[in-house]
């Protein structure tokens, strides 16, 4: 069973996942957010990201978004030439600026595409490639076209998020979806979305048998000491849970404050760390976190907690 940290962008960058990993022990898959061509070339902050120092203490697994095949091409060969022997492809973004290119989960309907993405696995054996995927963009069936071609190939998982595009990240999971596509799958399957409890997860490994793993987002984010808790077999009481969330931000912070230059800049890149704690910190902290405009008024807001 492989436990995976979702990519998240503007949360799950080096320096968070370096100060995770630090924490929490490195048991975890960790990802990129996704890369993406600029002008032909990997976007610079992109690649900054995938071959930063920080990530010297985890597994990283670099993801790419793509919408054709000579994207992917471009992007599989840029990759390898920065040093990947991994590869996640991003088949499941939501996000309307990358669907409406045809990236992401715009993706997962496109047969041609399908077809050459599966071309593109067998022609770079070399190469250890990882599927993320919605069930479509706007109908729960539209992996049918995907998943016979990604049994062409081999990959070391798929992560399907069962939702499609247009929900977004609420509405129900479309759980019979997944269900069939852990059937007809010939490669791993991973399940991803909404789990934030040890509970949760129990329930995800007892309803789908045969599951090659778990893939956590937000639920990690808000509660970032579950998969160390869960995989110690218990789980850790709130005050426990939150004095090692504070601890990990301390480092987050004084990393920022090290590298970063003035008050506004380090507030945005440290604010995003508590923006799904709201539940673990409680509403007060959570809400003057949010409103602080300074660094004094930030670390008011932290020491409610
Ligand atoms: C703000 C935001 C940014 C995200 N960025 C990425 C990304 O770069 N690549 C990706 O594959 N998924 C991305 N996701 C999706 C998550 O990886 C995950 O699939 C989704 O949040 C569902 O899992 P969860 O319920 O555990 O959070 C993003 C999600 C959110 C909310």
């Amino acid at each position: 069973m492989f436990y995976h940290f979702a990519p998240v962008q503007g949360h799950t960058d080096a320096p968070y996942r370096h100060f995770h990993a630090f924490t929490y022990g490195s048991e975890s898959i960790y990802y990129t957010p996704f890369i993406r061509l600029e002008h032909g070339a990997l976007r610079p902050r992109d690649l900054k990201d995938f071959t930063s120092g920080l990530n010297d203490n985890q597994k990283l697994i670099p993801q790419i978004i793509f919408r054709d095949k000579d994207e992917l091409s471009a992007l599989v060969r840029l990759m390898i030439e920065n040093g990947a022997s991994e590869i996640d492809l991003n088949m499941g973004c939501p996000f309307p600026l990358q669907t409406g290119h045809g990236r992401g989960a715009a993706t997962v309907a496109n047969k041609d595409l399908a077809h050459d993405v599966a071309e593109i696995i067998a022609n770079n054996p070399g190469i250890t490639f990882s599927v993320k995927i919605r069930l479509g963009f706007s109908d729960a069936d539209e992996w049918k076209n995907l998943i016979p071609e990604l049994n062409k190939v081999e990959v070391s998982h798929i992560a399907v998020h069962p939702r499609v595009a247009k929900q977004q990240y609420g509405g129900q999971l479309i759980l019979d979806s997944f269900k069939e596509i852990l059937d007809q799958s010939k490669n791993p399957v991973v399940f991803n979305g909404e789990i934030h409890t040890p509970q949760d997860i129990d329930k995800v490994l007892n309803d789908f048998n045969g599951i090659n793993g778990i893939m956590i987002g937000r639920g990690l984010l808000a509660r970032p000491s579950l998969i160390k808790e869960y995989l110690s077999g218990k789980e850790w009481d709130k005050a426990d849970r939150v004095e090692e969330m504070l601890k990990f931000h301390r480092l987050l912070l004084d990393y920022y404050s090290d590298t970063l230059c003035g008050d506004s800049q380090i507030i945005s890149k440290i604010k995003p760390f508590w923006e799904y704690a709201e539940e673990e910190i409680g509403r007060k902290a959570w809400k003057a976190i949010k409103k602080a405009s300074n660094m004094a008024k930030y670390n008011s807001a932290v020491a409610l907690i």
